[in-house]
């Protein structure tokens, strides 16, 4: 039993932790607590009342409400914000009932006044340690209400401390860089107004006290499953109370429900530890491998991709070259990237047109699909459905299809517009092209682009308010995409946005895998790919070797780094001589032994490159079996010495061996003592551990 009614209010448990809410005498949903599972229900305080501190801070200012609606005598930032049909701009809501079903508590708010109900669902995730919530707002009046804010949750964190936030930031080809800043009285906002989830940051936050490290300490940590405009605000009031608010971005947002008709939050799911950010990542990583991607526990094929090679310039025989290589070296899928289908030359025309081009394919895809089957891969195709050049056979018949203000110059970026995927019109037109393109061919892997973000936002609707574009168009989205994953389930996604711009565990429920970055640059993606690893598990982390920068960086420390996800070769191949082709075949060699390690084992971040230029990390089994170590020397000035390497996940009783050194130890030892290895400067080693 994970959920429990107790005296006032209910109590949520996970293996490791404990969560309490409770309602108060007023029928206030206030929160209790949230850490450590405690080992008697009654161990979880009550509901707190107060009466408020003075007349600036009434009561309602310093409860800790679940889901604090802009109303009453309270300006804490609120998580619903409603103006009814009569102007009224202020929600009270109090319980009305609740219920558990399975794992899910359900506790019903009903405003004091207006026929809204607000459901709040708390779904427990006992193994992955996860507590899942939405809010879901219903008008059961009469006339519409406007919502003008709806948050998928307020997270507390335990009252009166100092806490210090972890996020992610970056930009287009230099994503995910790890930043950690104090939090402070006032508002810590990360959000997105792209339509994506943006390169610049991502919904994902990890709270600590300013000690944890990677294996020890308490972290709260939470994601936002969206794919769309989203916000975290972690506010700290001045009573010291620090919440953290995540949902749907109230930036020129508003959600017009009619009669009758209701709204659900996406999901926020959040965990807590008392083992560090390495634990808190490996938590999340298990959930989204056992919980969210469709096939989370399937080893995904090393691929090759043509992009970097041929760019808009592929044919049957240029692709063909490349796959009798590519299936020489162990390559397992070959993806033909962009330039493929009708009219695409370069990136000023084509996108939308999306059957091949008949100038590159006169006998169309079929018999390269079958040249590269021949050779024992599967075939993969990239795709850009949300997308139109304005030199498309699909504009010159659908103008009015884009995302556009009909007064306004339409701004193009890369030369492109974007479908508006709010319009049920374009997503079935889409869903039957797309659909009729996979029951044509025997395509086993599609990488799904997006290029651009968006401007002049405007949608022509009457059925709804045209700001309700930024959520239309995501649920578009998860339509097309869902719609063609259950038509074609053998097919494996990618979701790629001029690199990671779109990662997040909504699109994994659609993708199995994420193109993290276009910068390629192994050196770089070091760093990219430790940020990543904090939310999301090295199976979703495609990773391709490239040519880039390849005069500085060896062949095998480029293997080496991408081999940390999942496998990828991006390189121009025919410029690869005879050794680098026999060293890549022998790396792809290596990687398909310990792809189950490094794909569905636990990620231990052993030396992060953030701080120097050594770095480390290690994957182990799950029943703690095996093992691999990969260490990186990037640049360490003369004559810094790379220091020992400690283990981390092993059974400390067992012994192992590591690869490369004469001895057995225990677990223990090499988790206390560990290894030396001797790199110099863009070098890396490879050490599989084997319990003897
Ligand atoms: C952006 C992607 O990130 C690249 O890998 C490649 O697919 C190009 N788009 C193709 O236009």
């Amino acid at each position: 039993m994970t959920i429990h009614s107790f005296r006032d209010g209910w109590v949520l448990e996970t293996h490791m932790t404990g969560y309490a809410l409770g309602v108060d005498a007023a029928g206030l949903l206030l929160h209790r607590y949230w850490g450590a599972r405690l080992p008697f229900t009654d161990d979880y305080a009550p509901v707190q009342s107060t009466v408020g501190w003075a007349s600036f801070n009434g009561p309602s200012q310093l409860l800790r409400e679940e889901f604090p609606a802009y109303g009453d005598y309270k300006t804490v930032n609120p998580c619903l914000k409603v103006t009814f049909a009569d102007g009224v701009r202020d929600v009270v809501l109090r319980f009305e009932s609740a219920q558990v079903t399975g794992e899910t508590l359900t506790i019903t708010l009903k405003d004091d006044h207006y026929p809204v109900r607000v459901l709040l669902t708390y779904t427990v995730h006992a193994v992955t340690d996860m507590i899942e919530r939405r809010a879901t707002v219903i008008n059961d009046g009469d006339s519409p209400v406007s919502i003008e804010r709806l948050f998928s949750a307020q997270w507390h964190l335990p009252y009166g401390d100092q806490y210090r936030l972890t996020h992610v930031t970056g930009r287009w080809n230099d994503e995910m860089h790890l930043r950690r800043e104090l939090l402070v009285q006032g508002i810590k906002v990360l959000d997105s107004r792209r339509l994506t989830t943006s390169h610049h940051h991502n919904p994902w936050f990890a709270v600590d006290r300013g000690a944890a490290d990677e294996d020890s300490g308490e972290v709260w940590f939470g994601v936002l499953a969206w794919s769309g405009n989203w916000a975290i605000q972690a506010e700290v009031d001045e009573f010291v109370s620090t919440r953290v608010n995540i949902g749907i971005n109230d930036w020129d947002f508003a959600l017009r429900l009619a009669a009758g008709e209701s709204f659900e939050s996406p999901a926020t799911l959040a965990g807590y530890t008392r083992d560090g950010f390495g634990a808190a990542s490996r938590h999340l990583h298990d959930h989204i491998r056992d919980t969210v991607i469709p096939h989370g526990h399937d080893l995904h094929k090393v691929l090759y991709n043509s992009w970097e090679a041929t760019t808009f310039n592929v044919d049957e025989e240029s692709q063909a070259v490349l796959a009798e290589i590519a299936a020489g070296m162990g390559i397992e899928l070959f993806v033909m990237d962009d330039g493929w289908f009708h009219g695409r030359n370069h990136d000023h025309a084509g996108l939308g047109d999306w059957w091949a081009d008949a100038t590159k394919f006169p006998n169309g895809l079929n018999p390269l699909i079958a040249r590269v089957n021949a050779l024992g891969m599967a075939f993969g195709l990239w795709l850009e459905p949300e997308m139109v050049n304005p030199d498309s056979d699909l504009y010159r018949a659908h103008p009015d299809w884009v995302i556009h203000f009909p007064t306004r110059a339409r701004t193009e970026a890369r030369n492109q517009l974007i479908l508006n995927f709010a319009r049920p019109d374009v997503q079935d037109y889409l869903i039957a092209l797309l659909d009729r393109l996979l029951t044509d061919h025997h395509i086993a892997f599609i990488k799904w682009d997006m290029n651009r973000n968006v401007s002049q936002p405007g949608w022509q609707t009457d059925d709804h308010d045209p700001r309700e574009i930024w959520v239309r168009y995501v649920e578009g989205l998860y339509r097309v995409w869902g719609t063609l994953r259950a038509r074609h389930p053998q097919v494996i996604w990618q979701s790629c946005s001029g690199g990671g711009g779109r990662a997040d565990l909504a699109i994994l429920r659609h993708a199995d895998q994420i193109w993290v970055s276009d910068n390629t640059d192994a050196a770089a993606r070091i760093l990219i790919q430790d940020g990543y690893s904090h939310i999301f598990p090295a199976n979703t982390m495609e990773a391709w070797v490239t040519d880039t920068h390849a005069a500085q960086l060896p062949l095998r420390f480029r293997f080496h780094v991408s081999m940390c996800g999942s496998l990828g070769i991006g390189g121009h191949l025919l410029h690869w001589s005879a050794a680098d082709r026999a060293l890549a075949a022998e790396q792809i060699a290596l990687y398909k032994d310990i792809r189950p390690l490094v794909q569905l084992g636990d990620q231990y971040r052993l030396r992060s490159p953030q701080n120097d230029g050594f770095s480390a990390v290690q994957y182990v089994a799950k029943d703690q079996s095996a093992g691999v170590l990969f260490a990186f020397r990037t640049h360490m000035a003369f004559p810094a010495e790379v220091p020992p390497v400690i283990l981390r996940g092993l059974d400390p009783t067992a012994r192992y061996q590591i690869e490369g050194i004469d001895a057995v130890r225990s677990g223990a030892a090499w988790m206390a003592d560990g290894l030396r290895v001797r790199l110099e400067d863009f070098e890396s080693t490879v050490r599989r551990i084997t319990r003897v």
